[in-house]
């Protein structure tokens, strides 16, 4: 609806320009936003304003004067509110011009979704832009951390978003599966381990192997020398340390592997630090070629322009190549493969200084501009008994997590609805546990830290994926209960889009009953009006790389429908046209919550 008004605006300037009562200037960017308060409509722009500046008039008298040609092709597509676009439109000080739906338009709408089903809310936008969205980007023997489910789960609705939108997008699970800490750990298993116990519970074992070798080392420092030289080796690709480099990754993405699957997600590369390994050196000549890198003291660093940030280390004194580095390659070679629009990765608090050196860098390097990457950062997941701290061996294993959810979900839907088969209470416990730990990732802002505690996961009630399934739900068992089959809903559609609200008020015999009917006309348009928000909120979302706003808007959306079912009739209605129009707007609630679910990734449920 803001894009419809948009263009509208834009081309009755062009045709106001045309007829000289505009002076030609390069029309800017024209703001439709929502009003804080309903009494300034349901729409608004400030255009006037911005234009009256331009041309050095008075932004009032350009509000009148835009308002007036928005009124005459508002009144020239038909006589009476069902003809029109806007039922009003106002100008407000300083030159604000508001704009108030007509039923005509906010019922052309509700047909657009049931026509568009799963398609409603998508858009061409990004058409021919590639987005590359890096996330998960769990560390190659090391346990996948709460963060790390919080990027996969955060990432890839980002990714979904921008898909939604129209934009080529390619997503790249950037795993840490190189570095100087990879010599360690194969010495630490050459030194103290044993391979077929180490594959019976592989990541905790590394992890141990890997906290052993740092408390020897304190003792011994010599220790660090025999890890460089490991890890020199597997750079030179001796067989024994690729051999054992190998299976640590087979070990690893065997556990992720069972991750993502619960997850229901699949990432469309995991290229992995090690891809880079190749292409490291050039990196740090290009750098030193361009003058972007100094050498200090045997290492290379990227300084920054007045040292705004500290230097970007990109070689050790001793040779070895960093995260940094590999990070500088992964830019380079995507833009050359996939010639990125953005490039987004979604990763912790504690790297905004790397994100941010990085970025910089490759504006340094003449890669775009800083403004091209995105760190979308998601804050700290914490127990309300503290933070969980995977390096002192306190580790909470994520697949437990994961299957405390779907235990718990269990307990639910047994008491919900003990009569269901075995089977289906398996498969709705898994949908509601799993689309539960996904929502309370999502369902605050990715910088928030989260107090991650089950009776906020699973509240029914609350603002959370269950109550959102649940909703989703109930609205499904109405339509399943009207015996008016869908199609017929959608045949109606003439209908529904041309009985006036208030005419059927009036239409009352008594006042009171105008009065009731009147207030659940309110529910109704409260309802709709709700509904044709989910565009905007899609494309504003995907904007603010923030799906925490689809979230706030299908709990809104859930909370309107609640509330206008409680009031308003729909099976009980006598009425047909009345009827049909209301199951259209029950049918259109479940097409949205949807969408809008499957967009975070979560699944809904026929029955629950
Ligand atoms: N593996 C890293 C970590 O766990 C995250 C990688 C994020 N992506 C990137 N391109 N640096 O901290």
């Amino acid at each position: 609806m803001k894009e419809k008004i948009r263009k509208l605006i834009e081309n009755l300037i062009k045709i106001l320009q045309k007829k000289g009562k505009l002076p030609d200037f390069e029309i800017p960017e024209i703001l439709v936003e929502r009003p804080k308060e309903e009494i300034h409509g349901d729409y608004t722009t400030n255009v006037a304003m911005v234009i009256a500046k331009i041309i050095g008039k008075n932004p009032r008298k350009t509000a009148d004067l835009l308002r007036d040609r928005i009124k005459t092709e508002n009144t020239k597509r038909g006589k009476g509110e069902n003809g029109r676009l806007f039922k009003k439109i106002e100008v407000a000080v300083p030159g604000f011009i508001n704009f108030f739906l007509s039923q005509k338009i906010l019922f052309a709408e509700l047909a657009t979704i049931l026509k568009e089903k799963n398609r409603y809310g998508r858009n061409e936008l990004g058409k021919g832009k590639t987005v590359i969205v890096d996330y998960s980007s769990a560390n190659i023997a090391k346990p996948f951390g709460i963060g790390h489910l919080r990027s996969t789960i955060v990432g890839q609705a980002i990714y979904n978003l921008y898909k939604f939108l129209g934009y080529k997008t390619i997503g790249d699970n950037h795993l840490g599966d190189w570095g100087t800490q990879f010599g360690k750990l194969i010495y630490a298993i050459k030194k103290w381990g044993d391979e077929e116990e180490i594959a019976k519970e592989p990541i905790k074992n590394l992890v141990g192997l890997y906290v052993k070798f740092h408390q020897e080392a304190e003792k011994n420092p010599e220790l660090e020398e025999e890890g460089r030289k490991w890890f020199k080796r597997l750079e030179e690709d001796d067989k024994e340390a690729k051999r054992l480099w190998k299976k640590c990754l087979k070990w690893s993405l065997k556990e992720f592997e069972k991750i993502y699957k619960i997850l229901g997600i699949k990432i469309d590369l995991a290229l992995g630090e090690s891809f880079y390994e190749p292409m490291l050196k050039d990196i740090i000549k290009e750098a030193l070629d361009k003058k972007i890198a100094i050498k200090s003291q045997g290492a290379v660093v990227i300084p920054y322009p007045d040292d705004s940030l500290p230097p970007f280390l990109i070689r050790k004194s001793d040779g070895a190549t960093l995260y940094s580095t590999r990070d500088l390659a992964a830019i380079k070679y995507r833009r050359k493969k996939f010639k990125p629009y953005k490039i987004i990765y979604e990763v912790g608090v504690d790297q905004i200084l790397h994100f941010k050196q990085l970025f910089w860098a490759a504006e340094l390097f003449g890669w775009g501009k800083r403004d091209d990457y995105i760190h979308v950062v998601h804050g700290m997941t914490r127990l309300p008994t503290g933070r969980m701290r995977t390096r002192k061996g306190e580790m909470i294993l994520l697949e437990n997590v994961l299957k405390e959810a779907i235990k718990r979900a269990r307990k639910i839907v047994e008491k919900k609805n003990p009569g269901l088969k075995q089977k289906e209470k398996e498969k709705i416990a898994e949908i509601v546990g799993i689309g539960a730990v996904k929502y309370n990732s999502l369902s605050r802002r990715p910088l928030t830290d989260i107090i991650f505690k089950w009776e906020d996961v699973l509240n029914l009630e609350g603002n959370s994926g269950p109550y959102l399934q649940y909703t989703y739900t109930r609205a499904k068992s109405i339509i399943g209960k009207s015996k008016i089959d869908t199609m017929k809903i959608k045949k109606g559609k003439s209908e529904f889009s041309f009985v006036p609200i208030s005419g059927t008020a009036a239409g009352q015999p008594d006042s009171l009953t105008a009065v009731m009917a009147a207030g659940k006309e309110e529910k109704e348009i409260r309802l709709l009006k709700r509904l044709i928000k989910f565009p905007e909120t899609i494309m504003e979302s995907a904007k603010k790389y923030s799906p925490n706003l689809v979230c706030n808007y299908l709990f809104n959306l859930s909370q309107d429908f609640n509330a206008f079912y409680e009031a308003v009739p729909v099976l009980k209605e006598k009425r047909s046209d009345l009827k049909r129009r209301r199951l259209a707007l029950v049918e259109a609630t479940t097409q949205v919550i949807k969408n809008g679910l499957s967009l975070l990734g979560i699944e809904v449920l026929e029955k629950m």
